[in-house]
């Protein structure tokens, strides 16, 4: 696939780090090709990280993902999931390498800056959670 779906999450826009990231995107070789400002209810949040509804940080992810505005973007680059997973670096960022956006701006394993999707079938689903039709051509 040639698109991923990424979140700048409320630590990292709080923080003024948004142009910041998205340079790095740029320069990583990736288009935006959707992109907006919003902030999610706790239930939305909820609703994007069902999947992680059995996991013992999932309230505390979601009150942090509900806590400011978030920025969601649709990337664009040939083997974009793995490659952008690749450029954010580890969901921790003490075992993130050097280079990563999350090496660069997250403050923790919870407050890790970035969301980057796992597979091309949830970079199409999580696409289509925060883009219409008419935003994601
Ligand atoms: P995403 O790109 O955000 O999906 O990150 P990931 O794929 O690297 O991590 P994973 O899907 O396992 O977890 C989803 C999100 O839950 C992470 O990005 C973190 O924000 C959060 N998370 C994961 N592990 C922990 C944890 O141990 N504590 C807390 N507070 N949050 C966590
Ligand atoms: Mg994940």
């Amino acid at each position: 696939g040639n698109r991923t779906l990424t979140m700048i999450k409320p630590n990292a826009v709080a923080n003024n780090h948004i142009g910041g990231i998205i340079a790095m995107i740029e320069a990583g070789g990736f288009k935006v090709v959707a992109m907006k400002k919003m902030k999610l209810s706790p239930e939305l949040a909820g609703k994007f990280y069902e999947v992680h509804k059995e996991r013992p940080f999932y309230d505390e992810l979601c009150e942090f993902m509900s806590s400011g505005p978030i920025i969601p973007m649709i990337l664009e680059k040939e083997n974009a999931v793995a490659d952008y997973r690749e450029l954010i670096g580890s969901t921790d960022p003490a075992e993130a390498a050097e280079g990563t956006i999350r090496k660069k701006y997250a403050k923790s394993k919870g407050e890790n800056a970035v969301h980057g999707s796992d597979s091309d079938e949830n970079a199409a689903l999580e696409s289509a959670f925060f883009f219409s039709e008419t935003e994601r051509f």
